[in-house]
């Protein structure tokens, strides 16, 4: 029995020096684990409620001192004699001290701190690294990761209206390999952009925004890197989108502010997509290609595109099981974004994860453009087999911290280890460009 002994929490920072909070939980047996939160900026609007103080005395309001306090105040009395091995039980205990339908009296940060600190301090009980202690089978997959290395949308000061563009090295053979080929793009790409005098300084999650011209110009440019470091776009490295639509849906339509002025229907962008899947069969993935409001749209989306291409929801589902089976039930999507914190514990996020499988959708665990050196979402991709991981670019510390430990799982699980590859995609047929 691992009887939860005590809960600490901290106000710490995270990568765009903003507070989070860090959770600590220890057992009876003097087990411990530590769980740091990240923080999204481009939320989905039914995400479970991040607490800030809202003081603006301190850090501009975004301090989280009231978390902090719940972790200690609240559920630390109500936790403690509880089994950490026993996630549901803890979980439905913590959703019940909250009380409310989106974790706004607690807050989405403090419960997830203490849902996945637990989690660690039983993997440290038991001796065992949390994929093993998490699993589900004993079989490992390591999953392709997906590294945002192309900036547009509100996470660049250019002219191009979509928010990520995404490199996956899908024909390597092992998880080491497909790390490699990525930074090898990433400096290519780097080089050709310094030759085009464009600026190489890196935004949020590591990928570079620099003044591109047009919407189709970030695809040239991968395409080109992809090439110059000795590999082949579709088959060797595909490239996956992540427009984040919702953020340039106004009033029903899609409004390209940055790329010339224009309004597109929903229909419109559908077309779009369509074009693009056409022209660049190199794309394997698109991520809230529409908005998360747009539920007709997505669902003429799927039904016109979902054999050709990974359909990702991200703002549409926020990796809550209602909203995610409600859109199962309209057809919407192939294949859902897993942010632990868009729910706020883990029993839900695995809930997620389930449902996604028994309905024949993909996953892809990520990151939040707001991260800290916690490695957590590398060990839980591993333990769960999902297949695809978005955690940033190939640079910054807080990315590499999720893909360096993804090195030391291949590493540690030497022959028992799977590289996902190209299997995550057999199923939508492209005709690879090479
Ligand atoms: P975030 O967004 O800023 O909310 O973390 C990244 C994404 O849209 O996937
Ligand atoms: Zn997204």
């Amino acid at each position: 029995m691992s009887k939860i002994a005590s809960l600490d929490a901290l106000e710490i920072l995270d990568s765009r020096g903003n507070p989070t909070i860090q959770v600590s939980v220890s057992l009876d047996s003097g087990a411990t684990g530590a769980a740091k939160v990240p923080s999204g900026a481009s939320t989905g609007r039914n995400e479970a409620a991040e607490l800030r103080d809202g003081d603006l005395k301190r850090y501009g309001g975004k301090g989280v001192r009231k978390a902090v306090g719940n972790v200690i105040k609240i559920i630390r009395p109500a936790v403690i004699g509880m089994d950490a091995s026993e996630q549901k039980l803890l979980d439905e205990k913590l959703i019940a001290l909250d009380g409310t339908t989106n974790k706004a009296r607690l807050g989405a940060n403090a419960i997830l701190g203490v849902s996945v600190a637990a989690a660690k301090a039983a993997a440290a009980e038991r001796k065992a690294p949390l994929y093993r202690y998490l699993a589900q089978s004993d079989s490992y997959v390591l999953p392709v990761p997906m590294f945002n290395v192309l900036n547009g949308g509100r996470h660049a000061d250019n002219n191009v209206d979509f928010q990520e563009f995404m490199i996956a090295p899908i024909g390597a053979p092992t998880f080491a390999e497909a790390l490699q080929s990525a930074s090898e793009t990433f400096h290519a790409l780097k080089d050709i952009l310094h030759r085009k005098g464009y600026e190489t300084s890196v935004g949020d999650e590591g990928g570079f925004a620099p003044r591109l011209r047009s919407n189709e110009e970030p695809m040239e440019l991968l395409e080109t890197a992809i090439h110059k470091a000795g590999y082949r776009a579709g088959s060797g490295i595909a490239i996956n989108l992540d427009p984040a639509a919702s953020e340039f849906y106004e009033g029903g339509s899609y409004v390209f502010k940055k790329s010339g002025k224009s309004k597109r229907s929903s229909e419109d962008m559908i077309q779009l997509w369509a074009d693009w899947l056409e022209r660049y069969p190199e794309i394997r993935s698109l991520e809230d290609g529409l908005a998360e409001d747009d539920w007709e749209g997505w669902r003429r989306l799927t039904q016109q595109l979902g054999a050709k291409a990974q359909l990702v929801g991200d703002d549409i589902f926020v990796t809550n099981p209602q909203i995610f089976a409600k859109g199962i039930r309209e057809g919407i999507a192939n294949s859902i974004l897993i942010k632990l914190n868009q729910i706020g514990t883990v029993t839900e996020t695995l809930h997620c994860i389930k449902l996604a499988r028994s309905n024949g959708y993909t996953t892809v665990i990520s990151h939040r453009s707001g991260e800290t050196d916690d490695t957590t979402i590398a060990d839980f991709a591993v333990a769960t087999g999902i297949e695809q991981i978005k955690a940033g670019s190939v640079c910054r510390g807080e990315r590499i911290a999720k893909y360096n430990r993804l090195l030391e799982i291949e590493h540690e699980l030497g022959r028992d280890a799977h590289y996902a590859g190209s299997d995550v995609y057999s199923r939508w047929k492209h005709l690879p460009k090479d």
